[in-house]
């Protein structure tokens, strides 16, 4: 049976309960609209703790005014079921107020990995992310949480959140689960048509190939530009950026080191981002 809290006294009360029986707690941050990326993240956690603790919590402090907040897809009793069904002891669904009572007016800005590539396009996106998070984490007080590796940019941010902070949870990264086409699992594939689904099946095959010429030691800017044509060749309507970057870091990538490139595009409406590794040769 999956407990479903509101409140932080109550989340705080029983994670302190759970702790006084000596069990490791761990947590998988969420906004909802979960599909079977986010079930992959909390078996992870159920692997490595005691207990597993899901918020669901669409952040409004990440989302630009421009951005898809209202229709952000909200779809709690469904979610609440996966959540049983996946062994999940605790959801916890706070309010907005909740989460940012009336006067709320401290934010978290995180430098290093946060530079470039999402931010030049979201300028606000992961101070948002880095105060919930941030917040979640003082508010579970969890021993580790686990976050997909299909938002990189987001694992490097919070990773470097922790150490600079000093917040001690173990922060998990989870391998980005893919359907058959290799398209990764996202709560925004659902505004995608049919149509529409089938070109961006084509994203992470065009990704392969350029983490693959790299790595066979292909010029890099012109492995990108031609990575760029190949997303609008198959159909994209405009690319916000292809790049490769140091895995650790997100420095740029320096040849025959660990690397990530990294893509967000768009489509119709939807924006989507995906990566994959280069491996050091
Ligand atoms: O990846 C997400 O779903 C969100 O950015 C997160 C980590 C839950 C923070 O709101």
């Amino acid at each position: 049976m999956t407990i479903i809290v509101e409140t932080i006294a109550t989340l705080r009360a029983q994670v302190q309960a759970w702790r006084a029986e000596g069990l490791k707690v761990a947590l998988v941050p969420t906004m909802g609209a979960l599909h079977d990326g986010h079930i992959s993240l909390m078996r992870a956690a159920l692997e490595r703790a005691d207990r597993c603790v899901v918020s669901i919590f669409v952040n409004p402090r990440q989302f630009a005014p421009t951005e898809d907040l209202d229709k952000y897809p909200r779809q709690l009793a469904q979610d609440l079921a996966r959540l049983a069904a996946a062994g999940v002891h605790l959801a916890f669904t706070p309010g907005v107020d909740e989460v940012y009572p009336k006067g709320f007016a401290t934010s978290i800005a995180v430098g290093g990995p946060s530079a470039g590539l999402e931010t030049a396009f979201r300028p606000a996106f992961f101070d948002g992310v880095a105060t919930v998070v941030a917040k979640l984490f003082i508010q579970v007080a969890p021993d580790l949480a686990v976050f997909g590796e299909k938002d990189y940019q987001q694992l490097c941010v919070v990773k470097k959140l922790c150490r600079d902070l000093d917040l001690p949870v173990d922060v998990l990264g989870s391998p980005t689960v893919r359907d058959a086409e290799g398209l990764a699992m996202s709560s925004r594939n659902a505004y995608l048509s049919p149509a529409e689904l089938a070109i961006a099946q084509q994203l992470n095959k065009v990704l392969r190939k350029a983490a693959s010429s790299l790595q066979a030691g292909a010029e890099e800017k012109a492995t990108m530009a031609d990575a760029r044509k190949a997303i609008l060749d198959a159909g994209f309507d405009t690319v916000d950026y292809v790049e490769a970057r140091e895995s650790l870091t997100l420095a740029p990538w320096q040849m025959n080191s660990d690397g990530r490139v990294l893509v967000a595009a768009r489509l119709g409406k939807t924006r989507l981002i995906d990566n994959v590794e280069i491996a050091a040769s």
